[in-house]
């Protein structure tokens, strides 16, 4: 994609003083991947144009030990940390005392983005920490955030499951996806889009294919010329938005409609299990079926192909109870680990591939490979 470079310093500028509460002489942190935009942005461009001090740090955030990046801020007086919600999701696994070691003083908060920030791990981190923890909402495509808390601007609380607010230069739009209509009234489901011009900083285009920009995100929006997030969401009364998943996360069950993010908030919500991923696997009958693979926090439970069976049946008594039987996953398998990118995302495209019997693509960006593996031993 194509940015204008000018405007992307401008952008950078104003979202490290107005959103990420950065000051010229001090030291930012952001642990990102480099190849990730965030890494761009934020271990690159955003603090040096901002006169900070940066640090990069390539390795995995548990070694030597889980205290490897508190010890960073304690030696190098970080006052500003960006992360992703899947690298305090990390953590939560390991000692709470490495975050506690070290003298966390200079550090004014802890930032969060790229995938939903759920409750339990903000307040886990939160808590762990004394810090303000605080999500903020964009894409690659953007480079800078689309919803976030301007504390440098006019503070605001933070809600909890919400990264916040329209940003300043973003026109924000909630829309009827059948009718292409604006949603006003507060709690109801759209489509995030955005009118444009988008602001300094997002992309112009896709790189050397003018026609895909406008056909890819300016054409979705039923009767509307607008730009497309491809994000689910809601907005509240005072104007928090809520992220609801990737409209494209979307699976047909016998004619029902579902959202694989919903059904993964179901599953978690059984106290064993720590991560889960859906996808919508291709069925001769009902055209598709959800299909989870859930990570354990005691794997012992599921020692035995019984006790596997139990949890599974029990698991789909949870669905059942919250979302309905049409939403009860055709089966749910325990492996160690996700499929994952280095940034966090988890790989559904590449699950249901492998559910479907099909080649997984481009693996390039993927952490683990041995995870996949996991999952094709598993379903073939
Ligand atoms: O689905 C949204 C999710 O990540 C997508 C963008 O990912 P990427 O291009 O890797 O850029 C990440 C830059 C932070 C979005 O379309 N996403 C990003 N931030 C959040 C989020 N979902 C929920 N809450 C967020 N804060």
């Amino acid at each position: 994609m194509q940015r204008d470079t000018a405007g992307y310093t401008v952008a950078l500028a104003a979202s490290m003083k107005h959103i990420y509460l950065g000051n010229p002489g001090e030291t930012y942190f952001s642990t990102s991947d480099i190849g990730w935009v965030v890494g761009h942005s934020y271990i690159i461009y955003g603090p040096l144009i901002n006169g900070m001090a940066t640090i990069m740090y390539e390795g995995l955030p548990i070694r030597p030990d889980a205290g490897i990046w508190w010890s960073l801020v304690e030696k190098y007086k970080v006052t500003v940390m960006f992360s992703a919600p899947t690298a305090a999701r990390v953590l939560k696994k390991q000692d709470p005392a490495f975050l506690t070691k070290y003298d966390l003083s200079s550090l004014k908060a802890l930032f969060l983005a790229g995938e939903p920030l759920d409750e339990p791990t903000a307040t886990w981190i939160g808590g762990a920490l004394n810090k303000p923890i605080i999500d903020n909402y964009w894409q690659t495509e953007t480079g800078w955030p689309i919803m976030a808390i301007c504390n440098g601007v006019e503070p605001a609380p933070t809600k909890f499951g919400s990264p916040g607010k329209a940003v300043y230069g973003y026109d924000v739009k909630l829309i009827d996806e059948t009718t292409g209509e604006e949603i006003t009234e507060p709690n109801r489901k759209g489509v995030i889009a955005v009118n444009g011009p988008l602001p300094p900083g997002c992309l112009q285009t896709v790189w050397g294919d003018d026609k895909r920009y406008v056909s890819t995100y300016w054409s979705s929006i039923h009767n509307k010329v607008m730009y497309s997030t491809f994000d689910w969401g809601v907005k509240d009364e005072d104007g928090y938005f809520f992220i609801l998943g990737r409209t494209d996360d979307v699976i047909n069950v016998a004619g029902h409609r579902l959202g694989t993010r919903e059904i993964e908030e179901s599953i978690s919500s059984h106290p064993n299990v720590a991560e889960v991923a859906v996808v919508g696997v291709a069925d001769p009958l009902k055209g598709q079926v959800a299909v989870a693979f859930a990570v354990l926090k005691d794997p012992s439970k599921v020692a035995g192909p019984d006790d596997a069976k139990a949890l599974e049946a029990e698991i789909m008594k949870v669905v059942d109870g919250q979302l309905g039987a049409v939403a009860r996953p055709a089966s749910v398998r325990f492996v160690s680990v996700l499929p994952k990118t280095r940034s966090g995302k988890v790989l559904r495209r590449a699950i249901q591939a492998v559910c479907e019997g099909r080649d997984a693509g481009d693996l390039t960006t993927m952490e683990d490979p041995a995870a996949l593996a996991q999952i094709k031993d598993l379903v073939s």
